[in-house]
């Protein structure tokens, strides 16, 4: 009798311990838990001083204890950029791959970290705004009227692309969601984007395996839709709820996976020629030392495409990186706009065999074209430069 018990006992311990074991370990939790699960792993994986978090806006947990009061300013005269650089070529881009960026935040960020990313990066979309939970004019930011916290992140997101499906659909090409603790190199995104139509039905960004066939992108590193695909999923998405989940909730990454999938937009392939990524999930630091993020952490399950760890992460031509907090956001800057080595200048002539300074922007698309990702659903070719230039 009591060795009976003992062993019925045994066995719903054994299947109660399986059972957490499997939902704390298991990398790919059913979406619906997704959430919770995450914070779960976040807790676990505290060391890594890397949390992953959806929600970057709201409970993302950044050394803030000292960031700068006001925003700050690295103008020479007025320039954002030097006195004896020409930056020519990345303003005729601009005029050709139009960009609208939307960055995630919220009321209680405005200060902490939305006025940075305004000081900095946003500046260079053609058009960014500000999606929170409290109009401000001065950023802008606008209040979507969608209540705050992780269990509503979804809804964020449809109401913003639907705000600009709105009012800028036909204005830009490319329309990019970032969170206010993401740092974006504008003129890179164009670079990967100038190849491209904005009549193709794609986005990029760090695509992650999980809850779906195709892949989706990261939140967090940001994602760009084409003019094409912001289209489809307005029109089309948000009003059939077995393609796009009609709830709240739910990771708004995972879930905007899911159903640009179901209409057919193609997740597309961000990294460069040689295979480095050009959205980056972490802070420069995390991707380039060696073992800052734990073998077991989930991060290795999710990611799409292999990504080294050290140099060979990222490409010299990166997009985005992530967990970026405010003083960060300046020394990024001052890296990469500001601080020069003596006598060292990138140039095209290397970058590209048939070069010609007459008609650079036709070598910036043959570069741009040459630097696709090897797994690009839409590739071209050098004979579709005249076809991108007209566009
Ligand atoms: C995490 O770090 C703290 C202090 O840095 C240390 O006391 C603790 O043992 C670490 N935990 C793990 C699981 O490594
Ligand atoms: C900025 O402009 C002022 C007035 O035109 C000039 O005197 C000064 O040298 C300039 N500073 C720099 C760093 O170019
Ligand atoms: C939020 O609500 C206010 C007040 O009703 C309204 O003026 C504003 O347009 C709404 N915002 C959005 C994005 O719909
Ligand atoms: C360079 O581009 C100009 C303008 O398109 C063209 O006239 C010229 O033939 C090109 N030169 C070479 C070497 O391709
Ligand atoms: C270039 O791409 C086009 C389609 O865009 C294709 O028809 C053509 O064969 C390709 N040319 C080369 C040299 O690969």
């Amino acid at each position: 009798m009591i060795r009976v018990n003992n062993t019925i006992v045994n066995v719903l311990i054994g299947v109660i311990i399986g059972f957490f074991l499997s939902f704390i370990l298991s990398p790919f939790g059913s979406s619906a838990n997704l959430p919770k699960f995450q914070y779960l792993q976040a807790l676990i994986f505290d060391n890594n001083t890397i949390q992953h978090h959806h929600d970057a806006h709201s409970e993302s947990e950044l050394d803030e204890s000292h960031v700068p009061d006001s925003p700050m300013h690295f103008h020479v005269n007025g320039s954002k950029f030097h006195k004896h650089e020409d930056n020519s070529l990345s303003e005729e881009i601009a005029k050709r791959v139009k960009i609208f960026c939307w960055i995630l935040t919220g009321k209680q960020n405005h200060e902490k970290r939305a006025r940075h990313v305004k000081a900095t990066w946003a500046q260079r979309c053609n058009k960014y705004i500000f999606m929170s939970s409290d109009d401000d004019p001065s950023l802008p930011a606008i209040n979507l009227n969608i209540s705050e916290g992780r269990d509503h992140l979804w809804a964020k997101t449809k109401a913003a692309f639907t705000y600009l499906h709105k009012n800028y659909l036909n204005e830009y090409d490319w329309f990019l969601k970032a969170d206010d603790d993401t740092y974006v190199i504008v003129e890179n995104l164009r670079y990967l984007l100038m190849p491209h139509s904005s009549d193709e039905p794609v986005f990029y960004g760090c695509k992650f395996k999980p809850f779906t066939k195709q892949g989706y992108m990261s939140g967090g590193a940001g994602y760009v839709l084409s003019r094409a695909a912001l289209d489809i999923f307005v029109s089309k998405g948000l009003k059939n709820p077995i393609k796009c989940s009609p709830g709240e909730g739910g990771a708004e990454d995972a879930e905007m996976g899911k159903c640009l999938e179901k209409l057919g937009v193609k997740a597309g392939d961000s990294r460069d020629a040689e295979g480095h990524h050009r959205f980056l999930p972490f802070v420069p630091e995390h991707h380039l030392i060696p073992g800052h993020v734990d073998p077991s952490f989930w991060f290795w399950h999710y990611i799409y495409y292999p990504i080294d760890q050290g140099p060979g992460c990222c490409s010299d031509y990166a997009v985005s990186f992530h967990y970026v907090n405010s003083n960060m956001m300046y020394v990024l800057e001052y890296l990469i706009y500001h601080l020069r080595p003596f006598g060292v200048q990138s140039s095209m002539q290397s970058l590209i065999p048939s070069y010609n300074n007459s008609n650079l922007i036709k070598s910036a698309y043959e570069s741009a074209i040459q630097n696709m990702g090897n797994d690009d659903v839409f590739k071209k070719n050098v004979s579709d430069i005249d076809k991108l230039l007209k566009l």
